[in-house]
């Protein structure tokens, strides 16, 4: 049924005094979703950021170390039958450096990202993060390295990492089974999730916006599996095709709708770590600051070694020089100030949630 304006802001008002909507509900806002719609969300989704973070951003330095994969989604550019890519691992050694580097420019937060590489053993992957946990006591560890088992999640959270990257890309089982072949499974990720959290560590899932066949309903799905899951950060971006993948001839996400779902999740989860995400500044130059505008708190520079980054390519023409790139942090300060935010050298934990603050009380 048509909803009339003022009830679609009701929807909204909703969302922000009670951090939770019905499937149905999401699905109607973002099926009816409007300008004018938007700005009312984005607005609300700001104020409910600052609540909790004030102007602050956080930035995180990604290091792409290993772009050996063994998976085959059928949207990314490293998937294992892309014959054409060059691939590479970076050595505990040249990682360290680039923490080294990373932590002289700020960062206070670590991002390793890989394919899922079985080079990377419990052993190895331990090793790498207790290294960086002894020369860097003061700075977080991320691991965005896709599905394991419990123990081996168990065995890195002991080694020091401290949060864990896992998108969960769809929630609909029948849509996750369009991205994937069916060797992976939509239950087996959120198995992992659920793991990942329960042993500690802060758990981010995720979705692309506009992946292939994606309909309303399904990111209604995704936002209610967030708003149950509750994780401490959700990394949301624009699909993007890759030329050389089953997906090469299919359409790019809109940067529109992704502002749109940022800021929805921003009123479901008040307190989330929500990154602006380089494929959104990849489709659109403005792409970070408008997510930084519509709720998002963190941009995730690229601290991987400059002569591997054209060899991590999930999409094509992704961004990873200019401001994308962690040694122009002075630069990405500048513009994301012209924002009104302020990019601080912080770990930028989580801030669980307390009545005071969900009340809008702090000072
Ligand atoms: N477009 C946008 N995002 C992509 N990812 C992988 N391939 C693409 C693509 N073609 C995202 C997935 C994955 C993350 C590391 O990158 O969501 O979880
Ligand atoms: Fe591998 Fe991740 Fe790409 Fe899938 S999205 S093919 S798991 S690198």
């Amino acid at each position: 049924m048509k909803k009339e304006p003022r009830e679609l802001k009701e929807l909204i008002d909703k969302l922000e005094r009670e951090n939770r909507l019905s499937e149905d509900e999401f699905e109607t806002l973002i099926r009816a979703r409007t300008p004018e719609l938007s700005a009312y969300l984005f607005e609300k989704a700001r104020k409910v950021r600052e609540r909790f973070y004030g102007k602050k951003v956080f930035i995180r330095g990604l290091i792409e170390f290993t772009n050996h994969c063994r998976n085959n989604c059928y949207y990314c550019g490293l998937r294992r039958e892309n014959l054409g890519v060059e691939r590479y691992r970076l050595s505990r050694e040249e990682i360290l450096e680039r923490c080294s580097l990373g932590y002289s420019l700020g960062f206070r937060t670590f991002v390793l990202q890989g394919g899922e590489d079985p080079y990377f053993s419990d052993e190895r992957l331990c090793e790498i993060v207790r290294g960086i946990k002894a020369s860097f006591p003061d700075c977080a560890v991320t691991l965005s390295v896709g599905e394991r088992d419990e123990e081996s999640y168990r065995r890195l959270f002991e080694a020091g990492a401290d949060r864990y990257l896992l998108r969960h890309e769809t929630a609909d089982e029948g849509h996750y089974g369009m991205l994937h072949p069916p060797t992976q499974s939509p239950a087996e990720r959120k198995r992992c999730l659920r793991a990942l959290k329960s042993i500690g560590y802060q758990v981010g899932c995720g979705f692309m916006v506009g992946s292939p066949y994606q309909t309303p309903r399904h990111l209604a799905r995704d936002m209610v599996f967030v708003q149950e899951l509750r994780p401490h950060m959700v990394g949301i971006g624009p699909f993007i095709p890759h030329h050389a993948t089953p997906f090469a001839g299919e359409a790019a996400g809109s940067v529109e709708l992704t502002l749109f779902m940022l800021a929805l999740t921003r009123l479901t989860l008040p307190s989330v770590l929500l990154p602006a995400t380089t494929a959104l500044a990849t489709l659109d130059p403005k792409g970070r600051e408008k997510g930084l505008l519509s709720g998002a708190n963190v941009v995730m520079p690229n601290l991987s070694p400059p002569a591997v980054r054209s060899k991590y390519l999930l999409y094509d023409n992704k961004a990873s020089t200019g401001i994308e790139s962690a040694e122009a942090v002075e630069r990405l300060k500048e513009v994301i100030s012209e924002t009104g935010y302020t990019v601080v050298v912080d770990r930028g934990d989580f801030v669980p949630p307390t009545p005071d603050i969900e009340a809008g009380r702090a000072s």
